[in-house]
């Protein structure tokens, strides 16, 4: 199979070149190839056309290789920044490997009208002369980043590059009758070929092509410098990125966090103290009308409507308190505002972010003396937000440890409230104590009597002392409230002006830096 394959293989080569070995030259720009120096780059000290192009197309691949890593920038802005530069140098590519590679396949063609294909590579030098205008307008775009000695430099070269085409425009004019001329004479001789080949113009042909190689070669270290530049700095801002919002999570965490501890520690645990006020009343209430009930059936009149009267007073002392501790309960409530230290530290990225860029801006567009002050201060942009950020956290930690105690000086308040309604409770069940139905009418009116003293300090001012407590509850609650938001606002507010200074510091040590 293999050998039938190789076997056809030579049979078909045979049939396409039956002139193989034949004495006709064979053309190179449609001239003989055997002509000394055209193919072997002998011909003087400019090599050939053949090995030029060649060179110049490797160095559009050095071009395109070094702008590639353009595409695998990871910051959004950058990417967007280096947009032009990488545009202009693609273009530059595009636009002039058909050039070279149609020069190069030319003057190795052994067939085919010069005219046609020397038409074709001007039309290409044409439409290259002719993006100029747009790559230098691209590239003057390009300031912010490259700054404009580096956009000089970059233009310069454009410029550089154009005429050097333009150039070969008018060689390619100059050699062509003398090329078309010998295509058509039919089976000349190596001599006459040696004679008629336009020495001179292919000498300038390679002189310029050479010239591109040299302009190219010189500018790849300046165009790797420059993206070498931008992607140090793509680093740079990647990383600052993702230490930032790594921070920002880490400040979230930690205020979700404190609105826990705030959450349970201080606002549930007051409620909770509340509703133990609310069940211990009610078991004691509870307790008492459990007692004054044996007596609601007392043959003395006057006892049982007391004790009907006392035990109706206690349920509705009952209902009111519930009433007045419920809607306490659901006004207590202790919030610890964190949009504000969130706040401060986006500024604190948005501040330390806008360093970078400009920082980075410096180095892309190689101020003198950019390179080594970043590498001297780069680290110091992902202090500072850690710095703030350590601030922030700790205002919280801080705040919430107030606030604890805060709530424990609260909750021992509450027992004053807890010790007045026992207290209320306690009238009548002093009255009841040591008395049951088959007591004496003597014992049991006496205690009737008890009970009526109980209902008047109960109706009288029972209530009102428990409101008032409650309200003064209500009012230190807000007040504690208040003064911690207070103190935790000026926490924050001097985290802020400690990033405001670090920021302004950070800044003018790279400024005298850069002087
Ligand atoms: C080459 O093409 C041009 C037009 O493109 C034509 O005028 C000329 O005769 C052609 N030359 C040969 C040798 O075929
Ligand atoms: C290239 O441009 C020149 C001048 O603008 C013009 O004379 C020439 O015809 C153009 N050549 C081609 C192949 O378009
Ligand atoms: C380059 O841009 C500057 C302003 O950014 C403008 O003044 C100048 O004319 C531009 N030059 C060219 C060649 O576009
Ligand atoms: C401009 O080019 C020169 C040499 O060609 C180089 O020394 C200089 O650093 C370049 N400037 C910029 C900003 O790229
Ligand atoms: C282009 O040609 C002109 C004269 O023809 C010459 O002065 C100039 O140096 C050449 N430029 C390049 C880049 O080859
Ligand atoms: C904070 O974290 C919570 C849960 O992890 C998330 O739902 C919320 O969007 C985050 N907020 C911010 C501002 O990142
Ligand atoms: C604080 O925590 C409580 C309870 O977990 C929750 O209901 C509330 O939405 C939280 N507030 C914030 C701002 O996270
Ligand atoms: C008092 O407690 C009992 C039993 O726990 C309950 O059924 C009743 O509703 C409570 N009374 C008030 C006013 O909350
Ligand atoms: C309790 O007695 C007083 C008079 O002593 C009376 O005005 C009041 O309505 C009575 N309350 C109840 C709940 O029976
Ligand atoms: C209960 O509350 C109502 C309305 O707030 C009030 O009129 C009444 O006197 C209160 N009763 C007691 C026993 O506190
Ligand atoms: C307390 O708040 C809850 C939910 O917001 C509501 O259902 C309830 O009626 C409120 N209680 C009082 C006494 O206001
Ligand atoms: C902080 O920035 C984040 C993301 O950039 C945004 O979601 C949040 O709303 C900002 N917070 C404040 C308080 O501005």
């Amino acid at each position: 199979m293999k050998y039938g394959h190789l076997f056809a293989c030579i049979l078909l080569g045979m049939l396409i070149f039956p002139q193989h070995g034949d004495t006709s030259p064979r053309p190179d720009f449609a001239i003989p190839a055997r002509m000394t120096g055209v193919a072997s780059g002998s011909l003087d000290s400019t090599g050939n056309v053949v090995q030029n192009t060649n060179r110049i197309l490797a160095l559009l691949d050095q071009f395109q290789s070094i702008t590639e890593t353009l595409y695998r920038l990871q910051t959004p802005d950058l990417y967007r920044l280096a947009t032009g530069f990488r545009l202009v140098l693609d273009s530059l590519v595009e636009s002039g490997s058909p050039i070279f590679q149609a020069l190069s396949n030319a003057a190795r063609l052994s067939s085919g009208n010069i005219t046609t294909v020397f038409d074709g590579i001007r039309r290409s030098i044409n439409a290259t002369i002719a993006l100029n205008e747009l790559h230098q307008s691209v590239i003057n775009g390009t300031g912010l980043l490259l700054g404009s000695a580096g956009v000089r430099n970059i233009s310069i070269v454009l410029d550089q590059l154009v005429r050097n085409v333009a150039n070969l425009s008018t060689t390619l004019d100059e050699i062509e009758p003398t090329l078309v001329e010998l295509q058509q004479l039919s089976r000349p001789s190596q001599s006459v070929v040696d004679s008629q080949y336009p020495r001179n113009g292919i000498r300038k042909l390679n002189g310029i092509l050479l010239d591109y190689v040299n302009i190219g070669q010189s500018t790849v270290p300046q165009i790797n410098a420059v993206v070498n530049r931008i992607r140090m700095m793509d680093g740079f801002i990647a990383r600052l990125a993702s230490v930032t919002s790594g921070l920002q999570n880490y400040l979230n965490s930690s205020l979700i966090a404190v609105n826990g501890s705030v959450y349970s520690g201080v606002q549930q645990r007051l409620q909770t103290s509340i509703r133990t006020i609310r069940t211990n009343f009610n078991a004691s209430v509870t307790a008492t009308t459990r007692k004054l009930k044996l007596f609601f059936l007392d043959d003395l009149d006057t006892v049982r409507t007391v004790a009907r009267n006392a035990s109706g007073l206690l349920v509705q002392r009952l209902t009111n308190v519930t009433q007045s501790l419920d809607e306490l309960v659901n006004r207590t409530t202790v919030r610890m505002e964190g949009r504000e230290s969130e706040w401060v530290m986006n500024r604190t990225i948005a501040a330390v972010s806008g360093l970078a860029w400009r920082l980075a801006l410096t180095v892309t567009s190689s101020v003198p003396g950019a390179d080594t002050c970043f590498a001297r201060y780069n680290y110091e942009f992902d202090k500072l937000p850690r710095l703030i950020y350590g601030t922030l956290s700790s205002c919280g930690q801080q705040e919430v440890r107030t606030l604890q105690s805060v709530a424990s000086a609260l909750a021992a308040y509450l027992g004053v409230v807890q010790a007045q309604l026992d207290a209320e409770t306690n009238q009548y069940n002093q009255c009841l104590s040591g008395v049951v139905p088959s007591s004496s009418d003597e014992l049991r009116l006496q205690r009737a009597v008890c009970l009526q003293g109980a209902e008047r300090i109960s109706d009288i001012w029972g209530g009102t002392v428990v409101d008032n407590q409650l309200s003064a509850f209500e009012g230190l609650m807000h007040d504690e409230v208040n003064y911690s938001a207070e103190r935790h606002h000026q926490c924050v507010r001097t985290s802020d002006q400690l990033m405001i200074a670090e920021v302004k510091n950070l800044w003018s040590a790279i400024a005298s830096c850069l002087h």
